[in-house]
């Protein structure tokens, strides 16, 4: 017989009516003769029930067991008095008539149910099982609205999906490459996409106007938990434009993304803030707005101590800022030693903290700031009972990188983060390049496509360390409750501001002509002016879906170490296969075990 209803789908209108019904044993009880079951399809559960008067079905219900997969046919019947109020389907149940198994199941190593009792290394070695879960099924349904509602969206203000290659050139976003020997060009290599940047610059060239794609990512970088080495994007790319028009065409994308999936409004327009005011007050250029404990300036206050851990990191041209934290003095030492350890790995060298007891600093580094008591809680605005924590060093950088962190903590720690809150922020003009001294070379914030604000476009041959810091570009990242949601700018389009910002990036001539000669070729033909942004489609759906934990919006992710559990990818490759593409592995040296 063929499914006539799924299992989320009978009422008592359908009283009386003969149905058939497919899908996995959920459950199973047996009341004295009678046999209940739980069918559990995509969609839900209904009970059926066996009675021993239907003797083929019931005989062969007495064997079924969790997972079996089957086909049910008989009467949508009353449950009457056992009605189960949880369940959407719990006022009927279906009388089996007949029954007919498609599919045993070996004994599972979990049951959907019971999933979240595993650990996530089982759920992930039998995803499909994992998957049958009803709160997996949502999320992938989401998932599938969240790209759809995007599809429709660009569709409807005229954009084109394009389809660009993943056999390409390295692409510079930043991260390490994935790489693909090439049979037939022995010795050389494509590498995965980081994303389609060139060729979504280099489709606004061929006067595609209006681009998107949602398309695959590979990075080969430590996964994270907003992190996955393969995710996708929302890329978008389009010409003529301005980074308002950017902004506001994407804001109503997400606007309806948030409208369509949650029900909620997003402000409209979702405010700006400088990247310049997010490190200062915030330390980071994604700030978590869902909660206030700003960074406090105390640079100038605590220069009038002699206190060497602080005048030492001004005099070195640094800068001490401070966190205070509401109710903190009640913290133990082991508590604060545990944030100062926290701080360390963010590159502090310690992490000086004090306490506020009836209008006095108390403990921690109270003596050596006791003569600016006043002005150090007038600055702050601390209050009896709270800890304040200073972010101290010779770079404000490291300053604006601990604090930052340590802010995000202690919000979380402290449940200062109201649940249900959405706090979205677009952050602008931020620097073009920062100097890396570890490599002694500019790099920059976003891409080396990224283009100056007009004003700054003198600044480029300039070699005042200044200077060229000061260059701010038009780029611009949408935040939400301290993630970075997606990220895009206005583009260079002309081969001269290009070749110089490359220069300015340590890329001679011929190094640049060498990796994107053809980017430069397509901008001397005629590029009109351009812009777009791209959007991590995975965090978005986590968003939606109220998960901090990027695997469980992807059907088939990988672990920590970059591994599918599943299929086991990676995998070794037989030598036959190497051969073919001129590869041989050298694999690092085993450490001898000490003895
Ligand atoms: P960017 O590198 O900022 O920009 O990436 C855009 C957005 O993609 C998401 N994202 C990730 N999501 C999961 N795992 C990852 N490893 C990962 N890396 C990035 C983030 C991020 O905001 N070509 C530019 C865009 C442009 O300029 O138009 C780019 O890729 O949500």
């Amino acid at each position: 017989m063929k499914r006539t209803h799924h299992c989320n789908e009978l009422r008592k209108d359908h009283l009386g009516q003969t149905v058939t019904l497919a899908g996995w044993v959920n459950n199973y009880r047996d009341l004295g003769g009678v046999r209940f079951i739980d069918l559990r399809d995509r969609e839900g559960i209904t009970q059926i029930v066996f009675h021993p008067e239907s003797e083929d079905a019931h005989a062969m219900a007495q064997r079924l067991r969790r997972e079996d997969v089957i086909t049910v046919t008989g009467k949508c019947i009353d449950r009457e008095g056992g009605a189960n109020p949880k369940l959407a389907t719990g006022e009927i149940e279906v009388d089996a008539a007949s029954a007919e198994v498609l599919a045993d199941s070996a004994n599972p190593p979990f049951i959907p149910d019971e999933a979240e009792k595993v650990g996530e290394e089982t759920r992930l070695r039998y995803r499909y099982i994992d998957m049958r879960r009803p709160r997996m099924l949502n999320i992938l349904k989401t998932r599938h609205r969240v790209a759809k509602l995007m599809r429709d969206y660009y569709d409807e203000h005229g954009f084109y999906e394009i389809e660009t290659p993943f056999l390409c050139r390295s692409t510079p976003e930043g991260a390490r490459d994935f790489l693909v020997p090439s049979r037939l060009q022995a010795g050389e290599f494509y590498a995965l996409p980081q994303s389609p940047q060139i060729f979504k610059q280099i489709c606004m060239v061929g006067g595609v106007e209006k681009y998107f794609q949602i398309v695959r990512c590979f990075r080969d970088e430590d996964p994270r938990a907003d992190r996955q080495a393969e995710f996708t994007q929302l890329d978008m790319e389009m010409s003529f434009v301005d980074q308002n028009d950017v902004i506001t065409t994407n804001e109503g994308m997400i606007r309806k993304l948030w409208k369509e999936v949650k029900g909620i409004d997003i402000p409209n327009p979702i405010p700006h803030m400088t990247y310049a005011e997010a490190m200062d007050k915030y330390g980071s250029d994604r700030p978590d707005l869902r909660f206030d404990m700003q960074l406090i300036d105390v640079t100038e206050v605590v220069a009038k101590t002699d206190f060497k851990v602080f005048s030492g990191a001004i005099t070195a041209g640094g800068i001490v800022k401070a966190i205070r934290v509401p109710g903190g003095a009640s913290m133990s030492r082991k508590e604060t030693d545990a944030l100062a350890e926290f701080a360390k790995e963010f590159g502090a060298g310690g992490l000086p903290t004090t306490k506020i007891e009836v209008g006095k600093l108390a403990t921690g580094v109270a003596k050596f700031l006791e003569p600016i008591t006043d002005e150090l809680i007038a600055a702050t605005g601390a209050q009896d009972g709270d800890l304040l924590c200073f972010g101290v060093d010779s770079k404000p950088d490291t300053v604006h990188r601990v604090l930052g962190e340590l802010r995000v903590k202690l919000g979380h720690d402290l449940g200062l983060i109201k649940e249900g809150d959405w706090q979205w922020v677009w952050i602008v003009d931020f620097p073009m390049v920062e100097y890396d001294d570890k490599t002694k070379r500019w790099k920059s914030l976003h891409h080396p496509f990224t283009a100056p604000k007009p004003e700054d476009v003198d600044k480029l041959g300039s070699t005042d360390h200044d200077t060229i810091a000061s260059i701010k570009s038009n780029a611009y990242d949408l935040v939400l409750n301290g993630s970075e949601l997606g990220g895009g700018s206005i583009r260079i389009h002309r081969s001269d501001v290009q070749g110089k910002v490359f220069n300015l990036l340590g890329i001679d001539d011929e190094e640049a002509k060498a990796k994107f000669g053809f980017l430069l070729d397509a901008l001397s033909y005629g590029a009109p002016p351009h812009g777009g942004v791209a959007f991590g489609l995975d965090r978005i759906v986590m968003h939606l879906c109220d998960t901090t934990n990027i695997r469980d919006v992807i059907a088939f992710p990988k672990t920590q170490n970059g591994a599918d559990l599943m299929t086991e990818a990676p995998s070794p490759v037989d030598e036959a296969q190497k051969k073919e593409l001129h590869l041989r592995t050298v694999l690092p040296q085993k450490t001898p075990a000490v003895s």
